[in-house]
């Protein structure tokens, strides 16, 4: 519940027991002029994630979105993205779960050499190419949550399974949203920390990009959040697409 919380954040926030979803809320809000919002929630009832997926939201997981209107070029708002990323594998391992982050920004945990979902980040936004207007940052996190209750294809963990116990919600979501209000206003420092998590880096990896598949060597990321791959052919420097792990060859 709202009790629960009672979040001394570096934003207003709007909590609900349950809402359609947090992203939708959070860009009607941006659409009345609102900025430094959070809106948070205990369980979404029509949670949207990446490529107009569905995402379970039930009780008892943090879903929460993020409204901001940051001075950068629409170029630049991926960095928001990766920021989201980094607070919150920051916020899971401060919680005694070593997650890490699959380029762009799935939160994931190694089990063996499975990894599954802890966390997924839907950003989205508005403006000029010059100046955005506003960033709305979408975080699921699965907190207190039976993955059973999760689709399977997602391969999803929760902070509850992986702890063995019950997390703070309260204590995680402040972390979590510190973080990000730390990196949002230093952007520049944002691809450094994401690095230091990334499980992507040195692997095999195919993404599908709207201009079709690229399999190579993931080498680096670079800012705003663009992935660089070693291909049979040469360099690609890919900016948006769905990553896969591959085994080495
Ligand atoms: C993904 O596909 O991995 C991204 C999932 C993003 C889910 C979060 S939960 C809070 C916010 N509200 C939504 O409807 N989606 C995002």
């Amino acid at each position: 519940s709202a009790v629960e919380y009672g979040l001394d954040a570096p934003f207003s926030v709007e909590y609900h027991d349950s809402i359609p979803s947090t992203n939708a809320r959070a860009r009607d809000l941006a659409a009345e002029g609102e900025s430094d919002t959070v809106v948070l929630a205990d369980e979404q009832t029509g949670g949207r994630g990446r490529l107009d997926r569905d995402w379970h939201s039930p009780s008892g997981g943090i879903w929460l979105s993020v409204l901001f209107r940051p001075d950068v070029p629409m170029a630049h708002a991926p960095v928001f993205t990766l920021a989201a990323a980094v607070a919150v594998t920051r916020a899971a391992r401060e919680a005694g779960v070593e997650a890490g982050i699959k380029w762009p920004n799935d939160v994931l945990v190694r089990h063996g050499d499975e990894e599954r979902k802890l966390v997924g980040i839907l950003t989205e936004m508005e403006g000029e190419a010059d100046r955005v207007s506003w960033v709305v940052v979408g975080i699921g996190v699965n907190a207190n949550v039976d993955p059973a209750e999760l689709p399977d294809e997602a391969n999803p963990t929760s902070l509850s399974t992986e702890r063995g116990e019950p997390l703070d919600r309260r204590l995680f979501t402040q972390r979590l949203l510190e973080e990000f209000d730390a990196l949002r206003q230093d952007t520049g420092r944002v691809v450094e920390a994401w690095r230091e998590y990334a499980t992507t880096l040195g692997k095999r990896v195919r993404v599908e990009t709207p201009g079709g598949p690229i399999e190579g060597e993931a080498v680096d990321v670079q800012f705003p959040g663009a992935l660089v791959i070693e291909t049979a052919s040469g360099t690609e420097v890919v900016s948006a697409g769905d990553c896969e792990h591959l085994r080495p060859v």
